[in-house]
């Protein structure tokens, strides 16, 4: 109990040092590095509108198309996640910040895909779109994405969990025809859906997958060209530490213990260039924070702990072995160097 209160309070001074850090870049200001080089159509069209600074350093390399043979799946992470299937619609339980989630992330997806798309339908502002919601759990996010009208399909290795997704939205006759949920890995949907997507949805997922290229690689298969990618994650630096890890599983136990292994939290920079080099560019960046004390999300400049990521699948498909790609030089304009 006192320690709790403890942790809350370093929490808020903690949160307030965060938040007025102003580390992040801004996202309108951004013109990035695949955008500036892809040879693909949109990434040309993108760098037309964002005009490179001078004197960017840059350099042509090759980029490897990829052959990805490795798995997304960590048995352990699917058995963490396994204990946990019948508990998704506990909406004070271990979910209970991926609910309040839902009131940054399911705008944040929206707004992105009628930007891309131009769709404005009363109601159904998403209707005619495919998403596929990847590590979709118990549906918590699939569900309000069905409710703006587009078909989700939401996968998840755990086969408790897709089965709770399954009985929860089978209450919602909106969502009946709309949601249908699949006990697999993305990698064997990768075999079936070639560019079946208007949208894949990884949210709170990557930093539970054993292989990102194989990852990026399967999202890349799933979109159409100029397809949408939703990422949201945990930032690798120490305040992500502090708060994504101690407080929040070892002090105020906002997720079970365990839920989160620092190793495998990636930076908006270092995703950003993976999925570059799998012909995406990197569209929108936004830092995320979570307050314990309302259990509500904000958005934030900073993205040192939780950030979402809008990423499009370039249009046109690489000449083999000939795709131009940014140099590793970060010194880059309109780019902040810390994005911690
Ligand atoms: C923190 S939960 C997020 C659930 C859901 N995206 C949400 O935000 O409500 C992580 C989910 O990723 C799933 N997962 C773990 N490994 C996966 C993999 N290799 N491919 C797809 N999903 C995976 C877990 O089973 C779990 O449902």
């Amino acid at each position: 109990m006192y320690s709790k209160k403890l942790a809350r309070l370093a929490f808020g001074v903690l949160t307030e040092y965060t938040v007025s850090c102003p580390l992040t870049r801004s996202v309108s200001s951004r013109v990035n590095a695949a955008r500036s080089l892809c040879s693909w159509t949109l990434c040309l069209h993108h760098r037309q509108k964002n005009q490179l600074s001078e004197g960017f350093s840059r350099r042509l390399i090759r980029l490897n198309v990829r052959t990805v043979s490795q798995t997304t799946l960590d048995p352990a992470e699917v058995r963490k996640f396994q204990a946990m299937a019948s508990k998704w619609w506990d909406l004070q339980g271990d979910f209970a910040a991926l609910h309040s989630m839902n009131d940054l992330r399911v705008p944040f997806i929206r707004d992105n895909l009628l930007n891309m798309h131009g769709i404005r339908q009363l109601g159904k502002p998403l209707a005619g779109l495919r998403i596929l919601d990847v590590g979709c759990g118990g549906g918590v996010l699939s569900e309000p994405l069905g409710r703006l009208g587009t078909d989700v399909l939401g996968i998840d290795p755990v086969e408790d969990s897709v089965r709770t997704a399954e009985l929860h939205s089978s209450y919602d006759p909106d969502l009946r025809e709309r949601v249908r949920y699949q006990a697999c890995t993305l990698e064997e949907l990768a075999e079936e859906e070639a560019e079946g997507f208007h949208a894949v949805v990884a949210s709170e997922v990557v930093e539970h997958l054993a292989d990102l290229d194989a990852f990026a690689s399967c999202c890349q298969q799933v979109l159409k060209p100029g397809g949408s990618l939703f990422i949201t994650t945990i930032n690798k630096t120490n305040l992500s530490y502090v708060f994504g890890i101690v407080a929040a599983e070892q002090l105020l136990r906002i997720v079970p213990s365990g839920t989160h292994d620092w190793e495998k939290f990636i930076s908006p920079e270092d995703l950003e260039r993976l999925l570059e080099s799998f012909g995406f560019y990197v569209e929108a960046i936004r830092g995320m924070m979570y307050n314990p004390l309302t259990g509500a999300w904000s958005w934030q400049q900073n993205t040192a702990i939780n950030y979402a990521l809008h990423a499009i699948k370039c249009k046109e498909e690489p000449q083999p072995g000939q795709v131009w790609a940014e140099s590793e030089n970060l010194d880059k304009p309109g780019r902040a160097t810390n994005y911690s």
